[in-house]
């Protein structure tokens, strides 16, 4: 397979920089969109561009479909276990029967009053950052953080929290260790295992939060352990439980065992991915705004006219607010925060074409290749929502969402989709209908990126006003 040669031991690994999923694309126009890479001891296949990505995912389900054993992914797993860092197995599959089924109705109201959850947070967050800001300036980072994180519990436990909570505002914040530790192209000492043993303040970082997260999952574990019952479960946590009571029954799960770990792990899977992303597009959504006022005005026009000033949006209006729905998706296009998705790893030897791909082989997957893909993405670098606009501009182009990448391909598509969907919407609508975003000082904020897990954008302070009155 082509792909460049690399430097002694290290292999390509000064070549990533501070943006591996650019430097990766830039790597492709020289070696193709398929290509290996050496780190360290690791050789990678790296999938870049739309094509690739669905001739090997979408395509091949299986075959793509594992997660490499790297240190650190064993590390936030429990040892290879829970949903998003095991490999393919049976006992994965179950599981993400489940979850996909749990989120489902979570999403649709079945078993939970998700949309006025997510409304009352909304609310919430509208109120801190006006009372907050009352002509003031402020980052709406931590907040918008609780506020996601909320929700997300809400959903695993039933639980809800004051966003004054010390307690949970730790846990929600401290996750950006985490996203820094572990990331869509490994870690460093995934590639020169030695290095877990050198110490270093992002390895510790990451052993305190896991340890912190985990003893607050453990809690909500031992909490439901005796009052669920799985003929009306409450939460996804029950929905879990049941499925552990018809396999191994019940007192399997408190005594430290496999399945202990194993739904320890899931909590913690969709506690992080639950929160991580979703909040961080809502943040960098403000931005977008911030960066376009005339595509800020159209939504405005649009929320005033579908939904008027006495309620806020719903989600049965999302169907009349295509321009709205539209700056969501171009949002989650041109910032595709989660850049390199969670590496794969192949499950079975295979080929893709005509290079032979071995077993366990770890695949970089680059999804920001596939959103800025010019074979599919007319000026890709334009932040331009018009292009997800049906050609009369009244509905959402099909076509043009079904291109989109952002919650990635194939068996290990990202099960939260539909719900990071809906969050968007009834957030970013609701903040939108009540309130306006300006630069701080006529300072721009640039849409510039740390790398990790996902994207994490600079932090940067905006000036808000309260809408009053339809137009403003
Ligand atoms: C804007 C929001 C979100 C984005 C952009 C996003 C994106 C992604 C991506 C790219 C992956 C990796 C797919 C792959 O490996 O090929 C993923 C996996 C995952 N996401 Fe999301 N996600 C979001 C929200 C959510 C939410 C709300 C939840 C849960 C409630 C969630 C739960 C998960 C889980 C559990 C996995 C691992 C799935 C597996 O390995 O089988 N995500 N997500």
């Amino acid at each position: 397979m082509p792909g460049p040669r690399g430097w002694p031991i290290i292999g390509s690994l000064l070549s990533l920089g501070e943006s591996p999923h650019i430097a990766l694309m830039q790597i492709a126009s020289d070696y193709g969109n398929v290509f290996q890479i050496r780190l360290g001891v690791q050789n990678i296949v790296v999938l870049n561009g739309v094509r690739a990505l669905r001739d090997a995912l979408f395509k091949q389900p299986i075959a793509f479909s594992g997660r490499p054993r790297f240190p650190s992914f064993m590390k936030s797993s429990q040892g290879g276990k829970g949903l998003a860092f095991s490999s393919y197995s049976e006992q994965w599959r179950k599981l993400r029967k489940v979850v996909d089924a749990s989120l489902r109705d979570f999403v649709t109201d079945r078993l939970f009053s998700t949309e006025q959850k997510i409304t009352t947070e909304a609310s919430e967050l509208i109120r801190i950052l006006t009372n907050n800001m009352k002509g003031h300036v402020m980052d709406a980072h931590d907040d918008i953080h609780v506020a996601i994180g909320n929700i997300i519990v809400f959903a695993l436990f039933g639980k809800n929290y004051s966003h004054d909570d010390p307690e949970f505002k730790d846990l929600v914040c401290l996750n950006k260790q985490f996203a820094q530790a572990v990331t869509g192209n490994g870690n460093i000492a995934d590639f020169f295992p030695w290095l877990q043993f050198v110490p270093s303040s992002i390895q510790d970082q990451l052993d305190t939060y896991l340890e912190q997260e985990s003893s607050y999952m453990k809690d909500r574990l031992r909490e439901h352990y005796n009052v669920y019952k799985s003929s009306a479960p409450r939460d996804i946590l029950d929905r879990i439980l049941s499925m552990y009571e018809v396999d191994e029954g019940r007192a399997s799960l408190l005594k430290n065992t496999d399945s202990e770990k194993e739904v320890i792990a899931t909590l913690s899977n969709l506690f992080g991915a639950g929160y991580d992303t979703t909040s961080k597009t809502l943040y960098i959504s403000l931005v977008y705004m911030i960066i376009y006022p005339d595509i800020q005005r159209k939504v405005h026009e649009e929320i005033d006219r579908v939904v008027g000033r006495d309620r806020l949006p719903k989600s049965s209006d999302r169907p009349s607010m295509p321009f709205t729905d539209a700056v969501i998706q171009e949002v989650l296009r041109d910032s595709s925060i989660a850049a390199m998705g969670i590496p794969h790893c192949t499950v079975q030897s295979t080929t893709l074409y005509n290079y032979h791909i071995p077993k366990y082989t770890p695949i970089f997957v680059n999804l920001w290749s596939a959103n800025h893909d010019p074979e599919s993405w007319d000026e890709p670098e334009l932040f331009r929502p018009e292009r997800f606009l049906s050609m009369d501009c009244r509905s959402l182009n099909k076509s043009a969402t079904r291109k989109l990448m952002a919650f990635g391909v194939g068996k290990r598509r990202c099960p939260g989709e539909q719900l990071a969907q809906l969050e968007l919407f009834l957030l970013f609508s609701a903040l939108m209908h009540q309130c306006s975003f300006e630069p701080c000082q006529g300072e721009i904020p640039e849409l510039k990126y740390t790398v990790g897990l996902s994207l994490t954008l600079q932090p940067y302070k905006v000036y808000t006003t309260i809408r009053k009155s339809v137009g403003q």
